[in-house]
């Protein structure tokens, strides 16, 4: 489903990225762990367009989406929840999420798959989303993605500051998105809960792949866990 082939991104004259391959499969789950400023982020910007990629080449579906514009890729199938989440403060849950809706070539999201996905969304969608918890604006950012019907969807650190209980929530839906049929490529710190949801797993290490690899070789492989993450 999607081919990241050998890519150079630079932040003007920085290298961020130095000859990065990935692949996600359909219907895959993938996590992509490393420290920080090991370019995981600046991955995920490169596949939107949002900081293309100078060299190499990203292919979704077999077509060739390398410096396309990002319009035109979220159109193609490619959703993202960003780390800061982006959900408008001042407007209504229903608000936020009719933004997400479009069609697109795959399987389409209706509210109420959003609603079997997050059985609290039904209840908050008369709330400002300003007075929404860290966990409740997770739910209205991967559910405003989903209704843009995704084939690929890209999270960024999707449990950054939920409590444990919601950290578990939201890899169980990575798993749940998985079953719809969409594919996921998802950036964590919370490398042991994500090993546990995805099938394949690549590390970055100063903008360079430097693990890839079965998500459950490296769950149950702490010594090499260690050495990749320090954890
Ligand atoms: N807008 C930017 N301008 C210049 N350099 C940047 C910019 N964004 C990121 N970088 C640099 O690119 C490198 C990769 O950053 P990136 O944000 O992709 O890392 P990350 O793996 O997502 O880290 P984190 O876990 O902290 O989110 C870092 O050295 C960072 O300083
Ligand atoms: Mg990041």
């Amino acid at each position: 489903m999607l081919q990241v082939a050998g890519i150079d991104t630079f932040y003007g004259e920085t290298q961020a990225l130095f000859g990065v391959s990935l692949e996600v499969g359909a219907g895959e789950a993938v996590a992509l762990l490393g420290a920080s400023g090991a370019g995981k982020t600046t991955l995920l910007r490169s596949v939107l367009g949002l900081t293309p990629a100078r060299r190499g080449e990203i292919r979704f579906e077999a077509r060739d989406i390398t410096r396309r514009p990002t319009h035109e890729i979220a159109r193609a199938g490619i959703a993202w929840v960003p780390d800061d989440r982006r959900i408008f403060p001042a407007l209504k849950v229903r608000t936020n999420l009719a933004l997400g809706r479009k069609r697109s070539g795959f399987k389409s999201w209706s509210l109420d798959d959003c609603f079997r996905l997050f059985s609290a969304l039904e209840y908050l969608m008369e709330r400002d989303c300003e007075n929404l918890s860290g966990g409740e604006m997770q739910m209205v950012a991967i559910s405003r993605a989903l209704l843009g019907s995704p084939g690929l969807m890209l999270l960024d650190e999707p449990s950054q500051g939920l409590a444990p209980k919601l950290v578990q929530d939201v890899m169980s839906v990575i798993a749940r998105m998985k079953d719809h049929g969409v594919s996921v490529l998802v950036v964590e710190q919370n490398a042991a809960s994500v090993l546990k949801v995805t099938d394949r797993v690549y590390v970055l290490s100063q903008g360079q792949v430097v693990h890839q690899g079965a998500s459950d070789a490296l769950l149950a492989d702490a010594a090499l866990r260690k050495e990749l993450l320090g954890t």
